[in-house]
């Protein structure tokens, strides 16, 4: 690999939790620096690495576990600092002091307790039309950046600039609180306080991280860049409205980071062996029957920031196709294969129909109108846990890879067979797609 192409940037192509946390954590050991670019504390990336240790991430990157890593915030993030600290704090009463190891930029906007107060008032005021977020500032603190509204790391690390950027946004915030929502007022003191204290602790890891990513390029370091959410909550590519607020693919990582995605080499893209969504909006494969149930069960499909029960249905390959193509995917890394075992049957929606018409490609809104069509595949009934080899895997299981590889016209570069860190399958080569 050149040195223009060594760096590499992992992503969900679905609607989120596809295991992003799992494989960037074992992909960390080959990369110096894992990077997020967009996205806050609605993220929330489960590694576990054995029995008695799991963790969840929202802010930190999923590479803090492997040593001597440093761990990128980049600008494109909404940082909620209390709830990074409180992130920094469980790690250290893990015995795990990685606090040093942590840049934060900037650049990036910090959500208040407005934000989140918002969000919650603005899910309740739209009847009939909720997102289902996580209620966790994130819309309204991307709404003020866009605004030319927002507070940065640089104000909230410097006490002078934070409290008269206080004093005009709380203001303003008011008024909207107490007229559009009937909430009482915010008082700036109270906020000031406990953000100044999150300023002066958090101030030694901020820094320019657009300068420091493209230093440590010229020294030849190995950067990998880490999605949150999924591709199809994109805010300009997804399912709008009903998505999150950044742009969650490729494509956002270079606003997100001062960055030139023109210097990564990989882009790998993560799919589970079926699909969840969690909160509101169309999900034209979604089961509400027992199978659904099956998945969820077995998949352990509950939300890792909001614990809510994940809806669940079979694979979307218009879905998966689509998102290979606008999100410039070099390889897919198929996750949770084990949770589809056991079922005597595998469906994988091939194509939407529209009345009497079949579309192959993902439409600009997905109405209601529009029915999957189906094919089924044999189910293998085998374990795939402890296979570490494709020569390991039921060739029920290899045929369903090569299906997916061919439909989704992209090869398969890794395969997930469990929650555990060493439950990997490469394919060295890549299990490549069959041109017919
Ligand atoms: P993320 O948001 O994309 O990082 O995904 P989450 O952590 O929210 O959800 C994925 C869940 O599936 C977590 O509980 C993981 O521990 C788990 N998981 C990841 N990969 C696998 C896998 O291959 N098999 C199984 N059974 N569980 C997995
Ligand atoms: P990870 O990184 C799954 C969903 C919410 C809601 C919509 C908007 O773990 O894959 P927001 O709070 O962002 O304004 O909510 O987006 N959502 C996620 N769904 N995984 C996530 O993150 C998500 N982050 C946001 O459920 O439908
Ligand atoms: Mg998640």
């Amino acid at each position: 690999m050149g040195q223009a192409a060594r760096h590499l940037c992992v992503v969900g192509i679905q609607w989120g939790d596809e295991g992003k946390g799992k494989i960037v954590d074992v992909l960390s050991r080959d990369n110096d620096i894992i990077v997020r670019y967009q996205g806050g504390a609605n993220a929330g990336h489960t590694v576990k690495i054995d029995e008695e240790r799991e963790y969840v991430f929202h802010l930190i990157p999923s590479g803090i576990l492997q040593e001597g890593k440093i761990c990128v915030i980049g600008n494109g993030v909404v940082l909620d600092p209390g709830a990074l600290i409180d992130e920094l704090d469980g790690l250290k009463a893990a015995g795990l002091a990685r606090e040093d190891s942590i840049w934060i930029s900037d650049r990036a906007h910090v959500v208040l307790p407005y934000h989140r107060l918002l969000d919650a008032a603005r899910e309740d005021a739209s009847s009939g039309k909720k997102i289902g977020t996580t209620l966790r500032g994130i819309g309204p603190c991307y709404t003020d950046k866009a605004a030319r509204q927002g507070i940065r790391m640089l104000d909230l690390v410097d006490p002078d600039r934070l409290r008269s950027a206080l004093s005009r946004s709380i203001e303003q915030k008011n008024v909207e609180l107490a007229k559009l929502y009937g909430s009482e007022p915010l008082k700036i003191e109270e906020i000031f306080d406990e953000y100044v204290e999150y300023g002066k602790r958090l101030k030694p890891r901020v820094r320019d991280i657009s300068r420091a990513l493209w230093e440590k390029h010229d020294a030849g370091a190995r950067i990998m860049f880490e999605g949150a959410q999924g591709f199809l909550l994109d805010v300009d590519l997804g399912t709008y409205p009903y998505v999150t607020s950044s742009n969650t693919s490729f494509l956002g990582l270079g606003a997100g980071t001062g960055f030139s995605p023109r210097k990564v080499g990989t882009v790998l893209g993560l799919v589970k062996a079926y699909s969840t969504r969690v909160g509101e909006g169309p999900f034209p494969t979604e089961l509400h029957d027992q199978t659904g149930e099956e998945l969820r069960k077995v998949g352990g499909e509950f939300g890792a920031t909001t614990g809510r029960p994940r809806r669940c249905g079979w694979l979307d390959m218009v879905a998966v196709r689509y998102a290979v193509q606008v999100g410039d995917i070099d390889a897919l890394v198929i996750t949770k294969l084990d949770v589809l075992d056991d079922f005597d049957e595998i469906k994988v929606a091939t194509h939407y129909k529209n009345g009497s018409g079949l579309m192959e490609h993902f439409p600009t809104e997905l109405n209601e109108g529009l029915k999957p069509e189906y094919e089924v595949l044999p189910g293998w009934k085998a374990r795939t846990c402890d296979c570490r080899t494709p020569g390991d895997l039921p060739r029920g299981a290899l045929d369903y890879l090569q299906y997916v590889a061919d439909r989704s016209r992209c090869p398969i570069a890794m395969v997930s067979v469990g929650q555990e860190r060493s439950a990997i399958v490469r394919f060295d080569p890549w299990l490549q797609p069959r041109t017919s």
